[in-house]
């Protein structure tokens, strides 16, 4: 049986530890000042659950691939093969873009949001312009990571981690969620229009952390498929969940502003179905997501850990 807490707290560890390498080998950069500011908003603490979706399935994919060959006994099965560098240079990826993605967030012009993992948002530490190009810079970084000469054997799969991660962040996904999000707040949304909002503002990205995860580990399209299903599931589940914790917690459990979402007419599942048909939604997203899984056996235990984590979590 899988320790989901310890999975979550190890991959975080090594997340948070791999990418502080890999901003302490940018020290000759000229902007220092740039750097702080990456530097405080991808290593402030957050609980790392888009790198631990990277990791689990990893280990799922490599699960199947040490299975394989073992069964045609051409070299031994590692279990030892989930933080190879190249798998937390993937988790370091997702989480740089997912960084951007809320320092961008807790802009002024976003949500105005002065709090962030318990600590002042970037903004508010630094100021607005560094707050911008800190993102701006994170999100380039990710997909310099992704494209570094011999990350994998196979570069044309590093070609497709930076094309689902690219897709996942644009106009069809990340930004173009962000952008429905904000005209949400002037304009009444149904549940259809909410759903795609969510999909795509948060969604898109837990897909592809899932989907990139498959691709380091050597999975194949049967399986990247399948995993996609789940997370696609996950992310509306995880939004739910994020929405009905901004109406439960306070701020100083969230380590971010609390009841803001009713202040400024955000559409939410909340909003429209009331928190009890809102969790209710959540548990069926989380029980069709893990039915994709199925077929995998006890080898996707992390991701479905992972997915009971995010709808139970408290912050
Ligand atoms: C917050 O994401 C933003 C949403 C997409 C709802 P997380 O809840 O994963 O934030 P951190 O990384 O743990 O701070
Ligand atoms: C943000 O959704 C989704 C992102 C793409 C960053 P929220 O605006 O609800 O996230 P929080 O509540 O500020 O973390
Ligand atoms: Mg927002
Ligand atoms: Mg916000
Ligand atoms: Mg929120």
């Amino acid at each position: 049986m899988v320790n989901i807490p310890q999975l979550l707290q190890e991959d975080a560890t090594q997340t948070s530890e791999w990418l502080d390498g890999y901003f302490d080998a940018l020290k000759d950069a000229s902007a220092q000042h740039l750097l702080a500011a990456m530097r405080y908003s991808a290593m402030n603490g957050g609980k790392r659950v888009r790198a631990s979706l990277v990791l689990s399935a990893a280990r799922l994919a490599s699960s199947q691939q040490s299975s394989l060959a073992s069964s045609q006994q051409s070299s031994p099965a590692s279990s030892q093969e989930s933080y190879q560098p190249a798998h937390l240079a993937v988790a370091g990826a997702v989480e740089m873009l997912h960084a951007y993605s809320l320092i961008h967030d807790d802009l002024p012009a976003m949500d105005d949001a002065e709090l962030r993992r318990g600590v002042a948002s970037c903004h508010k530490a630094f100021d607005e312009a560094t707050a911008i190009l800190a993102g701006d810079a994170l999100q380039t970084e990710a997909f310099s990571l992704l494209s570094k000469p011999g990350l994998m054997a196979d570069a044309s799969r590093q070609l497709e981690l930076c094309a689902v991660l690219a897709r996942a962040s644009g106009v069809v996904g990340m930004a173009g969620g962000q952008m429905l999000d904000l005209q949400a707040e002037t304009s009444a949304s149904d549940p259809a229009q909410t759903k795609i909002m969510q999909e795509l503002k948060t969604g898109a990205l837990i897909r592809a952390s899932a989907v990139m995860g498959v691709i380091i580990g050597g999975g194949d399209k049967r399986m990247q498929n399948a995993v996609d299903k789940f997370a696609s599931h996950l992310g509306l589940a995880f939004q739910i969940a994020d929405d009905l914790l901004d109406y439960q917690a306070d701020a100083d459990q969230l380590g971010k502003p609390a009841g803001r979402d009713a202040e400024q007419g955000k559409a939410s599942f909340v909003e429209l179905l009331g928190l009890e048909e809102a969790r209710r939604q959540a548990d069926s997203l989380i029980e069709d997501g893990c039915a994709s899984l199925d077929q995998f056996g006890d080898a996707a235990d992390g991701l479905r850990g992972l997915a009971q984590f995010v709808i139970n979590r408290n912050h």
